[in-house]
């Protein structure tokens, strides 16, 4: 094993309430990466749920987390972690041609009526994203980000525990825009992301490789997997599991008649509740793609879906999107231009999109 000592990158750590997606990359030259080392590490079920505790849930994450230190001894304790869910907000604001600093000195002003929680509770950031002619007027477009003070503070806690040292905090959809740009050439597309995770679905639209427009949907794996426990009352979880990787959606006439043929009533009637479970996905991605394109005007047209997470398990989930969307819809593969990244099965990639584009980080 060889770890790079003299090397400034991070180690790329996703905690997600499943799993647990380590990354570390070593620069082979100014804008190329080789794998150097990664992890899945499966996080029990009994703490999954969004609705566990985080005395309960923090020591376990604690804990897996040392214990990959202690078998990978030498391995970088600067890491680049990030946030999702309700606790974050993005929001694109116009101000009048200011520099860095300026923009930095009247943020917490600037940002306060566009912001849902009290500025004092939140960590606040931003970025000039553009330059715009706002009513004939010059000014700077920002992305402002703002993350409430405790779920900043409980990560670095967490961290704290682990002894590591963290060097960068993201957000999940802007780790998702630095994999997305690194590996595919999108400059001038508009592209969205579908990160389906346990409990957080992270959605994004990227134009000329700006994150213009993105969502966490408190809807993901989970809530599936425990849809279908209830409505089709399979108590065992693997059964479900392997219902959603090896069925999925049944989408040809042909297969459908196929199963019925050899009377596989248990998949058919699984893909049936699934597609059921899915509509609510589907239903929130098509107002998050309206939305973007009533706030645009008339614009460029989204060209293509990727899908990444543990969601992109679901057998068949590209090409039911793409009936549904009619648009082209690809697994994400946030490796694809990385050397040594076949040192990963290529169905587990899609999971490691947020991880590194974390490690990617400098
Ligand atoms: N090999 C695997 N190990 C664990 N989970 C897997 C695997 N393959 C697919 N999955 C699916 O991935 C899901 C979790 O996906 P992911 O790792 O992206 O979520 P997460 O980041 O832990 O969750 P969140 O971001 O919502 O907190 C699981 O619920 C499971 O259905
Ligand atoms: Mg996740």
């Amino acid at each position: 094993m060889s770890f790079n000592f003299l090397s400034k990158n991070v180690v790329g750590l996703d905690i997600g309430s499943k799993n647990i997606k380590i990354v570390f990359l070593t620069p082979i030259s100014k804008n190329t990466f080789k794998l150097n080392k990664w992890a899945l590490l499966n996080l029990p079920d009994n703490i999954v749920s969004a609705d566990t505790l985080p005395e309960t849930r923090n020591p376990v994450v604690v804990q897996t987390i040392k214990n990959f230190y202690s078998n990978n001894i030498g391995l970088s304790r600067k890491v680049a972690v990030s946030v999702s869910g309700p606790s974050v907000v993005i929001r694109y604001i116009k101000l009048p041609i200011m520099t860095k600093e300026e923009i930095a000195k009247s943020i917490n002003i600037e940002a306060e009526p566009f912001i849902p929680f009290p500025i004092s509770e939140v960590n606040l950031g931003f970025d000039i994203i553009a330059e715009v002619i706002d009513e004939g007027i010059k000014k700077n477009e920002i992305v402002l980000v703002a993350v409430r003070k405790e779920v900043i503070n409980s990560k670095l806690d967490l961290l704290k525990e682990c002894n590591l040292t963290p060097k960068y905090i993201d957000v999940d959809v802007f780790a998702l825009e630095t994999v997305l740009k690194y590996n595919y050439d999108i400059q001038n597309d508009v592209v969205c992301i579908v990160n389906i995770g346990a409990n957080i679905t992270n959605v994004s639209i990227v134009e000329d490789g700006v994150t213009r427009v993105s969502r966490d949907l408190t809807l993901g794996m989970e809530y599936i997997r425990q849809s279908i426990k209830n409505i089709q009352q399979i108590e065992n979880m693997t059964q479900i599991d392997s219902l959603i990787k090896d069925h999925g959606i049944i989408l040809k006439e042909e297969d459908k008649e196929k199963y019925l043929q050899e009377d596989r009533k248990t998949e058919l009637l699984f893909t049936k509740n699934l597609t059921a479970v899915l509509k609510e996905l589907i239903s929130e991605l098509h107002k998050i793609i309206d939305f973007y394109y009533f706030q645009k005007g008339e614009q460029k047209v989204l060209s293509k879906i990727y899908v990444s997470g543990g969601g992109s398990v679901i057998k068949n989930l590209c090409d039911y999107l793409s009936q549904e969307f009619k648009l082209p819809v690809e697994l994400l593969d946030p490796m694809k231009k990385i050397e040594a990244a076949d040192k990963i099965p290529q169905e587990l990639r899609p999971i490691f999109a947020v991880a590194t584009g974390l490690a990617m980080r400098r």
